[in-house]
C-alpha cells in the first residue's frame, strides 16, 4: 500500500471510528488493511469508503477487524494458573479484609474479566471485589455485558464444573450466567487517550499492546504503573515482555507478571 493511501485511511478511520492508527505498528497495520480490502471484494479504498458511509454493519465489521477482538477464557492456561495459585493468594493476603480492585484493560468480549470473576469467587466465595473490564470497542463491551455469545474455542479453557456453574444451559453459542455478569463493571474506554482509575491491586492487559508502537507501549506501561497501588501487579500477555521494568517503576515477579515497586 502506498504511503499516501495509508495516510488517507488513517484520517478516515480517525474521523469515522475514533481510532488513531498512529499508535499502531505501521507495517503490520498496512498488511492487515491490504488483506481486508481484498476480502471485502472492493477494488479500491475509495469504493470501500463509499460503502462504509452507507453500510453501518460493514463499518462495525471494519472496526472489529481493526481492533482485533480475539480472546478466550483462561487464555494461556499456565499463566492463569500462576495467577490463581501464586499471585492472587499473595495480593489477597496484602489486602487484608478489604476486597481487591482488579482491572482487565482491553477485555474484548469479556472472557478475561469473567475468568477473573470465576477465580475470585472460587478463592474467596464470600468476599466482594471490584472487577473492571474496559475496551475501546463499543460492540465488544455490549457483547460482554450480555454475557456472550462465546464460541466453543473460546470456552475450551473451562473445566466441566466451571461450565456447569458459570454458563447458561445450552449452546453453542455460550453465555455466562447473570450472577457472573453482575460481578463485573464494564466500560468503554480508550486506554491511549482516556484517564485511568487508580489504586488497582491487579491490572491485566494482555494481547493488546503488541499492536502498538514502542513509544505508545512505554507510555501505557507508565500509565498502568500510575494506576497500580504500591505492590500491585501488572499481568501482561504471553508473547510480551518488559525488558527494563525498573524504568517504569516495576520489577519482574515471574513470567508475564510485574510488581509496582
Ligand atoms: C486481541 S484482543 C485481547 C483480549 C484479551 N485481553 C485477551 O487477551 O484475550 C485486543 C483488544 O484490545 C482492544 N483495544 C485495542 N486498542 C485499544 C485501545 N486503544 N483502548 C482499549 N482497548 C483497545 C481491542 O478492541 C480488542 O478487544
Amino acid at each position: 500500500m502506498e504511503l499516501d493511501v495509508y495516510q488517507r485511511i488513517k484520517t478516515v478511520v480517525k474521523t469515522n471510528l475514533g481510532i488513531d492508527l498512529e499508535h499502531y505498528k505501521d507495517e503490520q497495520m498496512r498488511r492487515r488493511l491490504d488483506s481486508w480490502l481484498v476480502r471485502s471484494g472492493m477494488s479500491s479504498w475509495d469504493d470501500y469508503f463509499a460503502r462504509i458511509k452507507v453500510d453501518k454493519d460493514e463499518l462495525l465489521k471494519f472496526r472489529n477487524y481493526l481492533t482485533i477482538n480475539v480472546t478466550e477464557f483462561y487464555r494461556d492456561t499456565e499463566r492463569w494458573k500462576h495467577l490463581q495459585n501464586i499471585v492472587f493468594p499473595m495480593i489477597l493476603k496484602d489486602a487484608g479484609p478489604r476486597g481487591l480492585r482488579v482491572w482487565s484493560a482491553g477485555c474484548s468480549i469479556g472472557a478475561e474479566p469473567f475468568t477473573l470473576g470465576m477465580i475470585l469467587e472460587e478463592l474467596t466465595p464470600t468476599r466482594k471485589h471490584y472487577i473492571l473490564g474496559t475496551d475501546l470497542d463499543k460492540g465488544a463491551i455490549a457483547r460482554a455485558m450480555s454475557g456472550g455469545a462465546f464460541i466453543t474455542e473460546e470456552i475450551r479453557g473451562l473445566s466441566p464444573a466451571q461450565r456447569a456453574n458459570y454458563l447458561r444451559p445450552g449452546g453453542p453459542p455460550f453465555y455466562v450466567v447473570e450472577s457472573l455478569i453482575k460481578k463485573i463493571t464494564f466500560r468503554e474506554q480508550n486506554m491511549i487517550s482516556d484517564t485511568f482509575e487508580k489504586d488497582f491491586d491487579l491490572i491485566v492487559c494482555r494481547n493488546v499492546v503488541i499492536y502498538f508502537t514502542s513509544e505508545t507501549k512505554d507510555m501505557l506501561y507508565r500509565k498502568f504503573t500510575g494506576a497500580l497501588r504500591k505492590g500491585g501487579i501488572l499481568f501482561i500477555g504471553g508473547t510480551e515482555i518488559i525488558p527494563h521494568p525498573q524504568d517504569f517503576g516495576l520489577k519482574s515477579v515471574g513470567i508475564s507478571f510485574y510488581q509496582k515497586i
